[in-house]
């Protein structure tokens, strides 16, 4: 089985990415063959300073590493150095609906924020359906947010292949339920890491342990007393859920263990809990930032293998769209 998906290098990441991003990426690493991609090419779909694109590719890269994606097994690396990508796009621009694509919720929502909309912007659907159709993948563990996106991967490629031939997959989402949602520490009505949502709620990847623990500490928990989940104890359900991403323990085990437990407890014990996931992960990911060469090695590793698998199903879109391919060394 193939599995593929694409990461946005924009911002710090937050446990709310670790939840229903990183542990669920190595996850898949155990199912089959799988391919990350650090998607710099959409970043600039929207107004950005160079300077950050630059950093946070290489935070993004770290962190994938550092949570535990084995760059030897797995393949991971930026888009922008596999040609095939930009490539593809515009291959597939011709199957791709005007209509359609004016139609995606989020360059609506997007493009209705900025004074100045990017023609980016309206093809970054594009850019993705090639994404994903080049690794011929099976699989695309993904955001909820990002079902329209994965809908219209499927129209190209089916369209593609009754128009032009039939070269692609076509592939499947993944929508990863337990955990997937952290909800904000402040706000459990909010997730946590939207923009919007405030810091004091937010734990990042890279805060410091006593920066997490003071976090926990002033979670706003429900009225009432019992560690239980329940609908009507968003707070507390929140940090269950938190519990049992930091410690692989399920709800029953964690309500069976702190029932009896205050709220204050409990909340002492959850950040200990995420104290002790996040420090091993913080520790490998400041040696791996700061080995810009170490990265760069791994970096070119990851690209070499996705050029030779992207290379074939881009050679085959080439010539089922009819066009004449150079000779090797012209
Ligand atoms: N659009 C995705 C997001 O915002 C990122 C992405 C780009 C992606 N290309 C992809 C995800 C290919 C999965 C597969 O999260």
């Amino acid at each position: 089985m193939r599995i593929f998906s694409g990461i946005k290098p924009t911002g710090d990441s937050t446990l709310g990415n670790y939840s229903g991003g990183f542990r669920q990426y190595v996850a898949t690493q155990e199912l089959g063959d799988a391919t990350f991609c650090i998607v710099d090419l959409h970043a600039i779909t929207v107004p950005y300073d160079p300077a950050d694109l630059h950093s946070r590719t290489l935070d993004l890269f770290s962190m994938l590493i550092a949570t535990g994606l084995d760059p030897e097994r797995t393949t991971v690396f930026a888009q922008s150095h596999v040609t095939a990508h930009a490539e593809a796009s515009w291959l597939l621009s011709a199957v791709a609906g005007y209509g359609q694509l004016g139609r995606m919720t989020q360059f609506k929502e997007k493009g209705g924020e900025q004074e100045f909309v990017a023609s980016a912007l309206f093809n970054y659907p594009v850019l993705m359906a090639g994404d994903i159709l080049l690794y011929q993948a099976d699989i695309v563990p993904i955001g909820d947010d990002q079902r329209q996106h994965l809908e219209l991967a499927r129209d190209i490629a089916e369209r593609f292949n009754s128009r032009f031939g039939e070269i692609f997959t076509v592939p499947n989402g993944f929508y990863p339920e337990v955990g997937a949602r952290i909800m904000s520490l402040q706000d459990p009505a909010a997730k946590m890491g939207k923009t919007g949502s405030s810091e004091q709620g937010t734990v990042r990847m890279l805060d410091a342990p006593d920066a997490i623990l003071k976090k926990f500490k002033t979670a706003v928990t429900d009225s009432g007393r019992e560690v239980r989940k329940a609908d009507d104890k968003p707070g507390i359900s929140n940090l269950i859920d938190i519990m049992s991403v930091a410690t692989g323990s399920t709800p029953a085990q964690i309500e069976a263990e702190y029932g009896d437990a205050g709220y204050g407890t409990f909340k002492v014990a959850v950040g200990e809990a995420v104290v002790a996931l996040l420090e091993p992960i913080r520790e490998r990911y400041v040696e791996l930032r700061s080995d810009e060469g170490e990265l760069l090695r791994l970096l070119a590793l990851g690209a070499d293998k996705a050029r030779a698998t992207s290379a074939p199903t881009l050679e085959r879109m080439y010539e089922t769209m009819g066009f004449v391919r150079a000779r090797d060394g012209a």
